[in-house]
């Protein structure tokens, strides 16, 4: 993991706020010594409050990594302004003519400069990112397995974790699952204590019939159910006689549809929306792959590894390009062609999206907008703001919760609270116009 890193920028300006803050304080005791009848404790404490609060804040400001410096840095901003306007008090009310008026708007104009700017890069979506980290050249004979489960935790949610967030890496599994005991979000299984219930699973009738038998093929992936040692070769268990928990787990990424677990498939419960791990869109290779899984078997005993069977990568090293990708936070601009646009938002996963190739999931509904959207916003249950195709469509990219699409096939309305309502931090003003252009204008094909 690297360490997280602060912004150069925002560590030179800090230290010249409090620089500066310093510099008033020292002004001002002049002012105040040079003068009679001046009431230098009143002023001093002002200015030498104005000074430790900067102070403080510039300290505050090392303690935190670059997103976090951004939104802070307005804060300190606002305590600049403030110290700005009062010693333009001070001078007024000490009539100190000579010096205030040009100061006073050199200081106006710096801090209007610094307010826009604050505004600015605020306003900007956050697409400044920090230099690409070093390709950590892992050793796979010093590869241990606190490294591997680490790399697998950084697979499913990148390395711009931060407590609470839902960050989301290149497996892309928080996209659709929840990890914390408690935590659901609807149609997608809560991952909390998977590695106990994938010993249980296999013995349930559910599994050894539904929807295929042990030993039947899966249509969809070729595999075949319940025989780990028929699993393709690069991902296959070296010592695959007997089906265990960490098969289970093999197969529920690598064939979501030999077994789904109750209430979260579709035809009742015989096809899987979850997309084939290893296979495009998310296509993780063997390596990440066996990662993510040491993962999912460590995750809930913190520290303690020892329901991970999945062995260390043995031979060759993690190939490097395995370990790049997935490491920037999501973040497209709008000057990407249009299908890597929706690849990298993840929409695919979900929507199957005539013109997208690839584009078949199957957790939200079909994007035929040309004809969808300008009938959602006539139904007397549409409660949002669309006037038009294109704005509904906009306001479902923006704010899905808007309407909830009712789902004709199943009977019910699709879940709602699956579909990220933070797509409005990863991706551009221009990036999201080109994206409602071409997803108002889908329709079945032919
Ligand atoms: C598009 C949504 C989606 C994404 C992305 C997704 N899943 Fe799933 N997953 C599901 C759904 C829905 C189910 C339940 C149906 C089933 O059993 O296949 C499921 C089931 C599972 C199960 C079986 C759970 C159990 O209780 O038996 C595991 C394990 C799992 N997913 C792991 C992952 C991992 C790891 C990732 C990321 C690498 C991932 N999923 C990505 C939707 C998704
Ligand atoms: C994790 C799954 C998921 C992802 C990822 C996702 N969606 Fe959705 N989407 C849904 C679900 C579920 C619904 C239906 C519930 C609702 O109306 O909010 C939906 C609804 C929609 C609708 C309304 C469709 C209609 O016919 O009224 C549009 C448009 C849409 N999504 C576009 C997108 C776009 C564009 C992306 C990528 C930027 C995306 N979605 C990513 C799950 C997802």
């Amino acid at each position: 993991m690297l360490p997280e890193q602060a912004d150069i920028l925002w560590t030179f300006v800090t230290i010249i706020f409090t620089l500066f803050s310093l510099f008033v304080f020292a002004n001002v005791i002049q002012h105040c010594r040079s003068r009679e009848g001046t009431n230098t404790v009143l002023w001093g404490s002002v200015f030498g409050a104005g000074f430790i609060v900067n102070l403080m804040m510039t300290n505050h400001m090392f303690d935190l990594n670059q997103q976090e410096q951004l939104g802070f840095i307005s804060n300190q901003v606002l305590a600049v302004f403030l110290t700005l306007l009062i010693w333009g008090l001070f001078f007024k009310s000490e009539n100190i003519e000579s010096q205030s008026p040009p100061l006073i708007r050199a200081a106006f104009f710096y801090s209007t400069i610094s307010i826009l700017l604050a505004g600015y890069t605020n306003w900007l979506p956050q697409q400044r990112s920090d230099p690409p980290p070093k390709p950590q050249a892992i050793d796979a004979s010093s590869l241990t397995m606190d490294i591997y489960v680490g790399m697998g935790e950084t697979i499913v949610f990148g390395k711009e974790r931060v407590a609470g967030s839902k960050a989301i890496g290149k497996g892309q599994c928080p996209l659709c699952h929840t990890f914390d005991a408690g935590d659901n979000i609807g149609r997608c299984p809560n991952l909390f204590g998977v590695e106990e219930r994938s010993h249980t699973r296999i013995k349930e009738d559910r599994y050894l019939n539904d929807p295929i038998k042990i030993g039947e093929k899966d249509g969809a992936t070729g595999i075949i159910k319940g025989k780990p040692d028929q699993v393709p070769e690069e991902y296959r268990r070296a010592d695959a006689s007997e089906l265990t928990g960490e098969d289970y787990l093999r197969e529920s990424l690598m064939c979501p549809s030999c077994y789904v677990v109750k209430g979260y498939g579709k035809a009742g419960d015989t096809k899987s929306p979850m997309p084939v791990i290893n296979k495009p869109p998310i296509s993780l290779g063997p390596v990440e792959f066996n990662a993510v899984m040491a993962w999912l078997q460590a995750k809930d005993t913190p520290g303690d590894f020892a329901n991970v069977t999945i062995p260390l990568p043995t031979g060759e090293a993690p190939k490097k390009e395995e370990e790049e990708e997935g490491d920037a936070p999501v973040f497209v601009t709008g000057a990407e062609p249009i299908d890597e646009m929706i690849n990298t938002l993840g929409c695919p996963l979900c929507h199957t999206i005539p013109g997208i190739e690839g584009a078949v999931g199957e957790l939200g509904p079909k994007l035929h907008e040309k004809i969808n959207a300008p009938n959602r916003i006539k139904d007397p249950n549409y409660k949002g703001k669309a006037k038009t195709g294109r704005d509904y469509v906009r306001e479902s990219i923006l704010n899905p919760n808007a309407y909830i699409v009712f789902n004709e096939a199943e009977g019910e309305p699709y879940p709602e609270g699956v579909m990220p309502a933070d797509f409005a931090n990863k991706i551009s003003v221009s990036g999201l116009d080109k994206l409602v252009d071409f997803i108002s204008n889908t329709q079945p094909e032919g």
